[in-house]
């Protein structure tokens, strides 16, 4: 299977703070936004990844995190010239997706629960069909909505409704079979001129192929678009950073305990990098896995 991070867009909700730097740069607490998607991405053991740009910020990305064979995956690069919708990102990457399955996350979204791994899995295991996951919010209007009948079946799914029909968030992470460019071309712009991801869920809910899985109640979830979930979401990491001693979205050492990369490796990376906080979480990984002789 392969994925695309969708990092393009305006960021206007964040302005001035984008003015001059892609929304996906903007740091939680001690590391780029764009860090966390891309954790997720690993820890659903995807090593192929298309990363979406606006084309001005594209050699930024590039820059940070190369073509991710420091991290034993594959990362390519492309810009979305207009951001004129996440739907977009299948006609973009139809080439990279070639006739595989593909995973979608959005480069804004941060998921944090030891159910999350699970549920990616499963879905990255179903052929046929798309899988999207639900999680309860109190603000249901900023979100896609899904809505579900009295033995839980999804029932519908609404951009951003005036009226919600539930509580029900749909999240930025999406599992798609090989339908889904066709079906990316075959959507229409909706009032407020964009090509919805929305669009492409409701035509596979209408064939029947749509997997709803509810996150759990332990999972937190935050799309960091605007200033105020930014610093919630910037809040959440280091609190739950200091509580549980442990360092969230640390690409390296997902990296290691996935195999793709070796101890000696973590080691060269670790040693490359200046002293902070993440490199000692890299150390203290290393000195974890070396055998006391
Ligand atoms: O976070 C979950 C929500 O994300 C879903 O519930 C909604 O159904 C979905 O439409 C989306 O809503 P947002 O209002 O949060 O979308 P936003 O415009 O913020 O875009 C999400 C990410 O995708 C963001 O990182 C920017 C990027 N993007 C967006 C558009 C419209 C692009 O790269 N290109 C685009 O054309």
């Amino acid at each position: 299977m392969k994925a695309i991070l969708l990092a393009g867009g305006l960021g206007s909700r964040l302005f001035p703070a984008t003015k001059n730097i892609s929304k996906q740069l903007l740091p939680i607490f001690d590391k780029p936004m764009v860090y966390y998607p891309l954790s997720l991405l690993m820890l659903a053991e995807i090593r192929d990844v298309l990363i979406i740009t606006s084309p001005e910020d594209k050699n930024s990305f590039e820059r940070m995190l190369g073509d991710g064979s420091h991290l034993g995956m594959r990362l390519e690069y492309a810009a979305q010239n207009v951001p004129n919708g996440i739907a977009k990102a299948f006609e973009i990457g139809a080439d990279f997706i070639g006739s595989e399955r593909v995973c979608l996350v959005l480069g804004d979204n941060l998921f944090y629960g030891d159910t999350v791994k699970p549920l990616m899995l499963k879905a990255k295991a179903a052929q046929l069909g798309a899988t999207v996951f639900g999680y309860k919010v109190p603000d249901p209007q900023r979100y896609g909505v899904v809505a579900f009948d009295q033995s839980l079946n999804a029932i519908s799914i609404e951009e951003k409704p005036s009226k919600p029909k539930s509580n029900f968030a749909v999240t930025g992470l999406y599992f798609y079979d090989q339908d889904v460019v066709s079906i990316a071309q075959s959507i229409v712009p909706s009032a407020r001129g964009e090509y919805e991801i929305t669009s492409i869920n409701q035509a596979y809910l209408q064939a029947g192929q749509l997997s709803v899985e509810l996150l759990d109640e332990d999972v937190t979830w935050f799309d960091a678009g605007t200033h105020e979930s930014l610093r919630e979401a910037t809040n959440f990491v280091a609190d739950t950073q200091r509580t549980e001693c442990e360092t969230i979205a640390c690409l390296e050492v997902i990296a290691f305990q996935n195999s793709w990369i070796s101890l000696n490796d973590l080691e060269c990376i670790a040693n490359s990098y200046p002293q902070s906080d993440y490199r000692q979480h890299l150390i203290e990984t290393i000195l974890n896995e070396t055998p006391l002789l």
